[in-house]
């Protein structure tokens, strides 16, 4: 299989690349940067895309965009919308004037398209939600749409916080953590959807093969916790106290709306669609997904 990977260099987008390799198939980077011979490109900001010397492509997975994790002034919001929706838009435009366009499109999505919902459950088949992520989720899972129209099977992999060893929230709290300063945020009470990175990785590859699967999956462990047993387990992994509990408002007052969107809500994620698939989780708990994402730094 030949796939073409946007985000490439990502912590999801570098697994998936390695895995693909691995069993056989061809990944093909969409690089972002100026025209190249030798390689497909793209400038999103540019509204340039290159595709042709990717050469035929049974299906693409698209991972692109600019990190979430960083402040979200005026200006940032405005970066996160064009690096998800316009781009996506230009992409998908540009696949759909392919003389033979892909069979199969995954776009990322995020757990965070349905809103803070406190610890209802959530299948793919809940409503969406409302607030900045909700939003942007729901626009850029709206972009990839124009390519059902060219006969290509989209899928949308809503991803909980991916565990990983390196990159990604954990690199973020690790230092923390290690220095015994972890504590839960606010009540602890909100719902963390996660899922270790092999499994997202392994997902991923059941989405590409499996042509029967289309529409929105849930790509998170079957077990949602709360802030507080997030901050415990992780401790827990790492040997180290974590005590604290940092106040909603210190959070509010350095985040704004991030904060209560990011930190302080959350979704209770079930992965409805790809437990009706018979998907087998290599972590579906917390525990071991942390001990490994440890063991391996
Ligand atoms: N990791 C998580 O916990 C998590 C959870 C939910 C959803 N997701 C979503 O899943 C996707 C992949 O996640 P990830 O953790 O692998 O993300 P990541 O490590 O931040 O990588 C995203 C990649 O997108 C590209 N990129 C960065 N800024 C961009 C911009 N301004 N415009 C276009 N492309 C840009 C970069 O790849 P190139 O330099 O190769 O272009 C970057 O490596 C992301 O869209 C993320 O929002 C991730």
């Amino acid at each position: 299989m030949r796939v073409l990977v946007t985000g490439a260099t990502g912590l999801i987008g570098s697994a998936l690349c390695a895995a693909l390799r691995a069993r056989g198939d061809t990944a093909v980077p969409l690089r972002r940067g100026p025209r190249a011979t030798d390689a497909p490109t793209w400038d999103p900001p540019a509204g340039h895309v290159d595709l042709a010397p990717a050469g035929d492509l049974d299906a693409v997975v698209h991972l692109a965009g600019a990190t979430i994790g960083r402040r979200w002034t005026a200006r940032y919001r405005q970066v996160l919308h064009a690096s998800r929706v316009a781009a996506t838009a230009q992409l998908v435009a540009t696949l759909a004037t392919l003389p033979v366009p892909p069979a199969t499109f995954i776009a990322a999505s995020a757990s965070g398209v349905y809103g803070d919902r406190g610890d209802e459950l959530l299948t793919e088949h809940s409503a969406l939600g409302s607030g900045f992520l909700a939003t942007l989720g729901r626009d850029w899972e709206a972009a990839a749409t124009p390519l059902a129209e060219v006969g290509t099977r989209l899928v949308w992999a809503r991803f909980g916080v991916v565990m990983a060893p390196a990159g990604g929230m954990l690199a973020q709290l690790r230092p923390l953590f290690r220095l015994g300063l972890g504590g839960r945020l606010g009540s602890g009470r909100q719902y963390l959807a996660w899922v270790a990175l092999d499994d997202a990785v392994a997902a991923l590859l059941r989405l590409l093969d499996d042509s029967a699967m289309a529409g929105p999956f849930n790509v998170v462990a079957p077990e949602a916790v709360t802030n507080a047993e997030f901050t415990r387990a992780y401790a827990a992994a790492l040997r180290r106290p974590a005590p604290w509990a940092v106040p909603a408002w210190v959070l509010r007052l350095a985040m704004g709306e991030m904060a209560d969107e990011l930190l302080l809500g959350g979704q209770r994620v079930v992965p409805a669609r790809l437990q009706e698939a018979g998907f087998a989780w290599r972590y579906p708990r917390l525990a071991t997904a942390l001990a490994a994402a440890e063991s391996s730094t």
